[in-house]
């Protein structure tokens, strides 16, 4: 599913170079839950940027869910787009916008028949449990709704691939715990997951493969 060879990343900030990422090599298999872990500025962001084309490797060579995503036009970007659900810490939701349509507005977007757009958003919305919150605006749902409507919104695509970016970093333990639940539970429904977190506990509590950053290094990778 996922294929990295010798990927770098070194950014430019005036004359100042910062390398965010340096020679990483890995593979990641199709229905697999991997946990992407290290400290703060250790990488893990970029990683997942690379991964569906929010920015291009220094040098290496990237493949995702079957697509070349250094070599490929930009033209093909939007289809990439579409096999990748992507959720961030800060669930990034457009705040003039209810809960479903900010989840219907990706279907729109892909062309979706209108007959069929509202009872797969609502069946979304269910499967993460804010049926109820629909109506609301992002700044009316507390902090862990809020991740659910993103999650809905990366699911609804049916992405062969999750990438979530810290996305329990603003809840507290309880909603945290509930969130990565969602998440196993979207796993065992066959979609692969990649998850980062700079919380060590977290990603050990997971017990899954551990992919572990450090200054832009892959350090470890332990199962
Ligand atoms: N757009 C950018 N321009 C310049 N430097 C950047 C940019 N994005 C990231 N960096 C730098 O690259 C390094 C890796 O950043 P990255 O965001 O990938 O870390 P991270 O592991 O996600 O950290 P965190 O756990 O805090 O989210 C950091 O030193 C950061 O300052
Ligand atoms: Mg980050």
């Amino acid at each position: 599913m996922i294929q990295l060879k010798s990927v770098s990343k070194v950014y430019r900030v005036g004359p100042v170079k910062v390398t965010a990422l340096d020679g990483v090599s890995l593979e990641i298999e199709k229905g697999e839950f991997t946990v992407l872990a290290g400290p703060s500025g250790s990488g893990k962001t970029t990683l997942l940027r690379l991964l569906y084309r929010d920015e291009v490797p220094t040098e290496g060579e990237i493949r995702v869910a079957g697509f070349d995503v250094t070599g490929m036009r930009r033209s093909r970007i939007p289809h990439l787009r579409r096999a990748v659900g992507v959720v961030f810490q800060d669930a990034k939701l457009l705040p003039a916008r209810n809960v479903y349509d900010n989840v219907a507005f990706v279907l729109r977007v892909l062309g979706t028949p209108r007959r069929e757009i509202t009872p797969r958003v609502m069946q979304t919305l269910k499967a993460v449990g804010i049926s109820a919150r629909a109506q609301a605006l992002p700044a009316q749902l507390s902090q862990g709704e809020q991740q659910r409507a993103a999650l809905a919104r990366a699911l609804i695509k049916e992405p062969a691939l999750l990438l979530a970016d810290e996305p329990t970093g603003n809840l507290d333990e309880a909603m945290a715990e509930e969130i990565l639940y969602l998440l196993s539970d979207i796993w065992n429904r066959g979609t692969t997951i990649l998850l980062a977190t700079h919380r060590a506990t977290l990603a050990n509590q997971l017990k899954r493969r551990t992919l572990v950053l450090d200054g832009g290094r892959l350090l470890k990778d332990e199962a």
